[in-house]
């Protein structure tokens, strides 16, 4: 049996759900997407996420079809049909015209698809002992704070890792730290949480943004600035963070070890304190 998923305001079989090949998603990468976490049937910053959407939609001209409300709804109804822990996928292309022009057209109904896969979340090795990257230039383009569905670049980066038996590649612009292939980057410093600018060269993540408060409620030091090449390769903890990553420790990067080659006691307490809100979230949703 195909999954259920959301097809232009319908559920439908995967299998049934059909796409134009003059969309503009197809032919230009035209579109936006988001990935929302759901764990036990709740999903974690869900209307973060469908706002990060609505500002991915301005940044690319596009008209949300829904309000942040609206999206709460759709994705409840697409959970009835997925139990458990999901990953929620949101894309939304600005549509099927008649014809190619790169020019944006008027009136067009953008399409919008959703659907659920089980969440991968870390394993318990990698948790406990950390990670491998590598590091590329970041030859991207600089509106990284969209959240385009042309992941050309990301998939490119991606494959550099792949391809060196890691998990992620951490990526330098300028002889500075932006992000990694699919997830945001922090450097620990002396008991100092380093995280890059909230600017137009990395994705602002939710998690990102997650583990910025959990660490103000923790008592954590943040320092969010520029972070130079140097200051990566002798940090004493590096984190990667996504919403199907949560927060995971770097043990090695380019082949040589991270501080003590094993995760660090901030990345410990970090991971603690992101469980502990995980657990919050679905004992919530257990007692609605
Ligand atoms: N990736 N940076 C990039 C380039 C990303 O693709 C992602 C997420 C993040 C972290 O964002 P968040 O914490 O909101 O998940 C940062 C998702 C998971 C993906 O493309 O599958």
């Amino acid at each position: 049996m195909s999954p259920i998923a959301h097809f232009n305001g319908k559920l439908l079989p995967l299998d049934q759900i059909h796409i134009s090949p003059l969309d503009r998603g197809f032919i230009f990468g035209d579109g936006v997407y988001e990935v929302i976490p759901v764990y036990g049937g709740a999903p974690l910053r869900g209307r973060e996420h469908f706002e990060r959407l609505q500002r991915s939609m301005d940044e690319i001209r596009l008209k949300n079809p829904h309000t942040v409300d609206e999206w709460m709804d759709l994705t409840s109804r697409l959970l009835e049909h997925h139990p458990g822990d999901q990953s929620v996928y949101i894309q939304v292309t600005r549509g099927a015209p008649l014809k190619r022009d790169h020019v944006i057209p008027k009136d067009l109904e953008p399409t919008v698809f959703m659907m659920c896969y089980p969440l991968a979340s870390p394993s318990a090795q990698q948790v406990e002992n950390g990670v491998a990257c590598v590091t590329a230039r970041d030859f991207r383009w600089e509106k990284c704070h969209i959240k385009s569905t042309s992941l050309l670049g990301n998939v490119l980066a991606r494959q550099i890792s792949y391809d060196a038996g890691a998990v992620e590649t951490i990526m330098l612009r300028d002889g500075m730290v932006t992000e990694a292939s699919a997830s945001n980057v922090f450097v620990i410093k002396d008991g100092v949480v380093l995280a890059p600018p909230r600017d137009h060269l990395i994705l602002l993540g939710i998690t990102y943004e997650l583990i910025m408060r959990l660490a103000e409620d923790g008592a954590v030091r943040i320092d969010v600035r520029p972070i130079a090449e140097a200051e990566l390769r002798s940090a004493d903890e590096v984190w990667l963070s996504s919403s199907t990553k949560e927060v995971l420790a770097v043990t090695t990067i380019d082949g040589k070890p991270v501080g003590s080659g094993k995760p660090g006691p901030l990345f410990r307490r970090m991971h603690a304190l992101y469980q502990e809100h995980k657990a919050k979230l679905t004992r919530r949703a257990v007692a609605a």
